[in-house]
């Protein structure tokens, strides 16, 4: 096994981790890879970096191993044949999946003599590497502080959260929340445009104009919610019902699809129902801390 000051292990080579064995490469490390499909490994190769022949020996070549995988299904498929090679190693786990998942791992991990640091990257391939990217992590402080120099290749800015594993996966899927949500509410805003003769490109500064108004309501707004305030005093669910369904007219009269304008105003529905008429549209925030009747 060699030293962990400039070596590590990735397993698992999509655009995620094939970058992250690139920026080790450019950072003089020593790297050792592993992936399903070993041809994903040939530019990397023949950089410098050794292709393990097995999962085993890609371990065992290293006490800190990074994994990039699909999801947490996919890690089990990789490593449990291996779990023998498991012991001393450091597994920074920077597969996305549920925080129920990253604890559960994490036991997992500990039982095989091993330990985990849950890893939540939250830039896209392109940002890994970067000084100004930056990435969730959570599990032993001692751990994180221990391999904080590597951790800092993959993002410049590391975000510790605590010691419970699943924090760093909470953190990164609250991320997401607002990332699928706001993407798919922009292939709506084109599937409008494209169906009135409009480009995407035609749109663009309009759609970035908007986006770029959201910090301000996002603050404005996490202050009263967590002071529990939902006055009606600058805007009024009864104005944001006749405003969504405007959305959802313009978007059936155009002959697109109106499945995300309908849950919208579906939400919006049942806050009018639940007697909010007259209170902010923040007081939704409240009716989805549970499910839907
Ligand atoms: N892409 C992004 O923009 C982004 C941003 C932030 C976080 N993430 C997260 O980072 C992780 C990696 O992302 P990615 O885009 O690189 O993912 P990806 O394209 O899904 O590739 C991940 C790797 O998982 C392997 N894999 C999947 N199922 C497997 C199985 N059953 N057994 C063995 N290997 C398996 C693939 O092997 P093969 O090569 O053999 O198919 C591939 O090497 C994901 O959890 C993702 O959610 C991604």
């Amino acid at each position: 096994m060699r030293s962990t000051n400039h070596s590590v292990t990735v397993i698992g080579l999509g655009p995620m981790g094939r970058a992250m064995a690139s920026t080790f490469l450019d950072r003089g490390y020593d790297v050792t890879l592993w992936n399903r499909t070993p041809s994903r490994a040939d530019a990397l190769v023949a950089r410098g970096a050794r292709l393990a022949t097995n999962v085993e020996e890609a371990l065992t070549a290293n006490e800190l191993v990074l994994l990039s995988l699909t999801d947490y299904a996919a890690m089990y498929d990789v490593l449990e044949p291996a779990a023998t090679a498991l012991t001393g190693r450091v597994l920074v786990n920077l597969t996305s999946d549920t925080p129920e998942q990253a604890r559960t791992a994490a036991r997992w991990a500990v039982e095989r003599g091993a330990v985990q640091l849950t890893g939540g990257i939250t830039v896209p391939p392109s940002g890994i590497g970067q000084a100004a990217s930056s990435t969730f992590y959570s599990g032993p402080r001692e751990v994180f502080d221990r391999h904080r120099a590597a951790l800092e290749v993959v993002t410049g800015r590391t975000d510790y959260r605590g010691e419970d594993p699943g924090t760093a996966a909470l953190f990164y899927q609250m991320g997401m929340v607002v990332f699928w949500t706001s993407m798919l509410s922009y292939w709506q805003a084109i599937a409008l445009a494209h169906a009135n003769g409009l480009t995407a490109a035609d749109i663009l500064p309009h759609a970035v104009e908007t986006a770029n108004s959201l910090p301000g309501f996002f603050a404005f707004y996490a202050e009263r919610i967590d002071a529990g305030h939902h006055l009606g005093d600058v805007d009024r669910l009864a104005m944001a019902m006749a405003s969504v369904e405007h959305v959802l007219h313009t978007n059936a009269d155009a002959g697109v699809d109106t499945t995300l304008p309908a849950a919208v105003t579906e939400l919006v529905r049942r806050g009018m129902d639940a007697g909010h008429t007259a209170d902010s549209f923040s007081t939704l925030a409240e009716l989805m801390k549970k499910p839907a009747a």
